[in-house]
């Protein structure tokens, strides 16, 4: 093991500050860099970059690279068991055999190292507008062999919406926790419908409002038992909890207000419901009792929290569909 990697290594399973293990991070991807492993190119399309682009390229979803293949494989087996209905709900990843992919929002590169490991894709196209994130991607995708032939990485701006790509040159999307930061989701939507070829598919998740989150962690844990923000509603105060309290931009939707949204696009949307974060079933067994018999609560979010039932593996329910804050959107391009 080189000095970088050690060093690397160390960071990552101690978990010190971030700052340290973006720099021993780097140093490490240096060093697989300079051996020659096969790595997808990061292209930039044109535009300026505004503070969303700064905000996501400090502020990374897992800033440590990982060390071999497995671990990096592990972690999305883990990302799956953290979230509960996340892949029933996403249907990710299928078989895809021949199809080209487009990952927008791609982050670290979650969906595009699950896409290239788990299906027959011909072509995965990673875009987002962090340069750290797609960094990170790049040295995951080399670890696993995932090279320029199959795997490109794309470099966007939150402030230029127009995609560098042709026509119905994707046969399926996926979008997986972006379009709630992003400054014009329409914009992107509708560009999203232009890329995907007729008859494509994709799967999208937004924040869902209708959640345990938003009702129960937000408006009673955060805003009534921690005191946070005094004054605010919870649909002030929710984009301050979920990706770091300066995260530009973070809004939340109703099931039927964002498959309008996607309609609009001219895409057919079928909303699958939000899936579950471990965070959101702790909230229900600790805070739940307390919260609906509290009536600082608005009746807004205690009406809703009374409401929630559970199904047979004990996730809640609000009517027919869970209440998790990963809003799943499961989209066709009419052809
Ligand atoms: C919470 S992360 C999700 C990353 C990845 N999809 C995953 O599931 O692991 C949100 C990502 O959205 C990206 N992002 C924010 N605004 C964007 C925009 N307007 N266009 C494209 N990507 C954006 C961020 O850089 C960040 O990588």
């Amino acid at each position: 093991m080189t000095r970088a990697q050690r060093i690397a290594s160390k960071v990552f399973r101690f978990g010190i500050v971030p700052r340290a293990k973006q720099r021993a991070g780097r140093a490490y991807m240096d060093v697989r860099a300079r051996r020659g492993g096969p790595a997808p190119e990061i292209r930039s399309a044109s535009g300026d970059h505004n503070a969303v682009d700064d905000y996501w390229t400090g502020h990374l979803v897992n800033a440590a690279p990982f060390l071999t293949a497995r671990q990096s494989e592990r972690y999305l087996e883990w990302r799956f068991r953290e979230y509960p209905l996340f892949r029933e709900f996403s249907g990710l990843y299928g078989a895809h055999d021949g199809e080209a992919i487009l990952d927008y929002g791609c982050g670290p590169g979650n969906d595009v190292t699950g896409f290239a490991i788990h299906t027959g894709a011909r072509r995965i196209v990673g875009a987002d507008v962090s340069a750290s994130a797609l960094a990170l991607a790049r040295h995951r995708l080399s670890l696993h062999g995932a090279g320029p032939d199959r795997v490109d990485l794309v470099r966007l701006t939150d402030d230029r919406t127009a995609l560098p790509f042709a026509d119905g040159e994707f046969d399926f999307v996926s979008s997986q926790g972006v379009l709630h930061h992003a400054s014009d989701p329409r914009a992107i939507l509708r560009e999203l419908h232009r890329v995907l070829r007729p008859g494509g598919e994709g799967s999208i998740m937004v924040y869902n409002r209708d959640s345990v989150w938003f009702h129960l962690h937000v408006a009673w844990e955060v805003l009534i038992r921690d005191g946070r923000w005094p004054g605010q509603t919870a649909d002030e105060a929710f984009h301050r909890t979920t990706d770091g309290e300066d995260c530009p931009i973070a809004n939340c939707y109703r099931g039927e207000e964002f498959v309008a949204l996607l309609e609009e696009a001219g895409f057919e949307a079928r909303y699958a419901g939000g899936y579950l974060s471990q965070w959101e079933l702790r909230a229900m067994q600790e805070s739940w009792g307390f919260a609906i018999t509290d009536e600082r609560l608005a009746p807004e979010h205690r009406e809703f929290l009374r409401g929630l039932r559970y199904d047979y593996g004990h996730r809640p329910m609000h009517g027919d569909l869970h209440a998790g804050i990963g809003g799943t959107y499961r989209i066709r391009r009419p052809g």
